[in-house]
């Protein structure tokens, strides 16, 4: 059934501590490493604006004010590129500014995981549907990003969305894993989810890749959500109980992702964003073949 309500927010949670890439996450967030030469969290941001999103919400915590300054204006930094006459960075770093009001913050005042994160943005978000981004997954999709193709589905099906990709039967006990149900028309239905199941036990090897369209029930149902997987509020348990009301549809996005909270994943995606960039990547190819 089409949907009645357009996706206008996105809700970005980056409260996390980033203790696996300590020290250079001392004190600086985790979303600010840089893939080649912009902040992870820029790199999801225009996911989300390529797929429409007009409103950011960031669930941050402590030490995480550095991201409220990036998506700022940098006025001396600005007067000083137009003085210098380098009208390009300037308007590279005007067209990534998200306009006056178009980002919120909020904090997650502790760890209590993703579930609870996400009900932290309820007033923010409000009684409408909302895109949900995790940033430690970037993807590199070869046209469309990943959550615009999640819109393509939605504008059809409506409901709920999720991102979903295949992996190795030995890594489905790392995530939330969907059982899915082909539809004659090509919709794929999911009809069961699990966080993080015990090896062996998954219903398939397709995961919750890290993006969602998700409805607002899920805020009433986040209220009381107990602890599961790791003793965290997941958003996954509360997903599975407003499947008991509304559809959810897996969304096989065409792309790779890369799960840039682990450094091996970091440092792939920095090598797979350098190498398909016009300006750099013929000699980064070069200076890669004389290191390996
Ligand atoms: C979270 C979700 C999980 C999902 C994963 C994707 O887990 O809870 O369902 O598969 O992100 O990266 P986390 O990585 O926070 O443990």
């Amino acid at each position: 059934m089409a949907p009645t309500q357009r996706i206008r927010k996105a809700i970005l949670p980056v409260a996390g501590l980033g203790t696996r890439f300590l020290p250079a996450t001392k004190a600086m967030p985790k979303e600010m490493l840089t893939i080649v030469d912009r902040p992870i969290i820029q790199h999801v941001v225009d996911e989300a604006r390529a797929a429409g999103i007009e409103h950011f919400i960031f669930v941050t915590g402590r030490n995480k004010t550095v991201i409220e300054d990036h998506f700022d204006k940098q006025v001396e930094l600005e007067t000083t590129l137009s003085e210098r006459g380098k009208l390009e960075e300037l308007n590279m770093l005007n067209d990534l500014l998200p306009k006056a009001g178009q980002t919120s913050y909020t904090r997650q005042q502790s760890p209590k995981g993703l579930g609870h994160a996400v009900w932290c943005a309820r007033d923010l978000v409000g009684n409408e549907p909302f895109a949900l981004l995790l940033p430690d997954v970037l993807v590199q999709a070869p046209d469309k990003g990943c959550m615009a193709q999640m819109m393509d589905i939605y504008n059809k099906t409506g409901g709920n969305i999720l991102a979903v990709e295949e992996v190795e039967p030995d890594q489905t006990s790392n995530y939330g894993v969907v059982d899915v149900l082909k539809n004659e028309c090509g919709t794929m239905k999911i009809n069961g989810m699990v966080e993080k199941p015990a090896p062996r036990t998954a219903p398939s090897n397709l995961i919750i890749m890290g993006r969602y369209i998700l409805q607002p029930e899920i805020f009433d149902i986040l209220a009381t959500q107990t602890e599961g997987a790791g003793n965290e509020i997941q958003i996954t348990d509360a997903m599975k109980t407003l499947m008991n009301d509304q559809e959810f549809y897996a969304c096989p996005y065409e792309g790779r992702s890369f799960d840039c909270g682990s450094k091996i994943g970091f440092l792939a995606a920095n090598v797979a964003f350098a190498l398909s960039r016009d300006d750099i990547g013929p000699a980064f190819r070069d200076a890669l073949r004389k290191l390996i």
